[in-house]
């Protein structure tokens, strides 16, 4: 340990952590810096990468279908949105809700401070009338947080298969979370991506264009830039593979030489052999009766299933 006792912050921590393990590992909740949210957005444009058009034709054909079901014109209610980002498929919702004058304010979640600042300033030059009222942090900080808004019936947004970035057990965790701090009557519409030929997800995930791989090592650049480490970036490489039997794809950096990289901060060395790998991502596929499963086991009713025209992916609805 440094004897100036720098305090380490929690993503100092974690890294060190996940680098200090047998098999080494980093939270991808890391991603999503400023250029980690620039390079995720090239990645939602990608052909290869599916699951953002699929789930914009779902939200564009049937949002008369998806407002009435969650029933957006009964009462005033919270729209509550974990992992905003950019909004672009909310903005359907969301202007299909103003347009005829639903009672609601929208509550968009998200880790990043910069991508929910842009969104709550691009949302109020858009729809003027909106309620907005960001949040800022986690998602299971949010979950807590949800329970004590107000009085009004909550209608919780998780799009975008980011339900697919948990192993199955820590996403039957955060479900039942959600139930707990939820009330009778409260909705969840659940974005996931489906299991499918497994060379289109492999594709999706290993682009032709480097996008998906300078995604992943940006996570070294964000060590650097935040906690002094001395990565070299031209000496890790991008690995990723889908396995069909459990439907996840796994991201790994793999270091292409032995070597030792410096964290300041904590005074600590970490060696990486050649060939070593580094658990980056899980993008779990589900089956759709796997999907119904994991959500009744938690306390979830499923109402509706809306699908994109290929049967790629779903925004299930849900209540409790
Ligand atoms: C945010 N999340 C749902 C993306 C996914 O598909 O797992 C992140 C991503 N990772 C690589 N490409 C996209």
């Amino acid at each position: 340990m440094n004897t100036t006792e720098t305090k380490l912050t929690p993503f100092a921590i974690d890294v060190i952590n996940g680098l200090e393990k047998k098999n080494k590992s980093l939270p991808s909740k890391y991603f999503y810096d400023e250029e980690g949210d620039r390079l995720f957005q090239q990645i939602m444009n990608m052909p290869e990468y599916y699951l953002t058009r699929c789930e914009f034709e779902i939200l564009a054909e049937q949002r008369k279908e998806i407002c009435d079901a969650i029933g957006a014109f009964n009462a005033s209610f919270n729209l509550i949105e974990f992992g905003a980002g950019d909004g672009l498929k909310t903005k359907l919702l969301l202007k299909y809700l103003t347009d005829r004058k639903a009672d609601f304010t929208y509550y968009p979640v998200d880790i990043s401070l910069h991508i929910l600042d842009e969104l709550t300033a691009d949302l109020q030059d858009e729809f003027p009338s909106l309620q907005v009222a960001p949040v800022h942090d986690d998602y299971f900080g949010a979950l807590r947080q949800m329970g004590n808004f107000n009085n009004r019936r909550n209608v919780t947004l998780f799009l975008g298969s980011n339900i697919g970035n948990f192993h199955y057990d820590e996403a039957a965790g955060f479900l039942k979370q959600f139930v707990s701090n939820s009330r009778s009557g409260d909705m969840l519409l659940l974005g996931v991506d489906l299991q499918k030929d497994p060379g289109i997800i492999s594709l999706a995930y290993d682009d032709p264009h480097g996008i998906t791989a300078a995604f992943n090592l940006n996570l070294l650049r964000r060590m650097n830039n935040e906690l002094g480490a001395d990565f070299d970036l031209d000496k890790f490489g991008h690995y990723t593979y889908y396995e069909p039997a459990s439907g996840e794809v796994l991201s790994f950096l793999i270091s292409l030489e032995n070597q030792l990289v410096y964290f300041p901060d904590s005074d600590q060395t970490i060696s990486f052999e050649k060939n070593e790998l580094v658990h980056t991502e899980i993008s779990k596929k589900y089956k759709p009766e796997e999907l119904e499963e994991l959500a009744i086991s938690q306390g979830l009713k499923p109402v509706s299933h809306f699908l994109d025209s290929k049967n790629y992916f779903t925004d299930t609805l849900f209540s409790v």
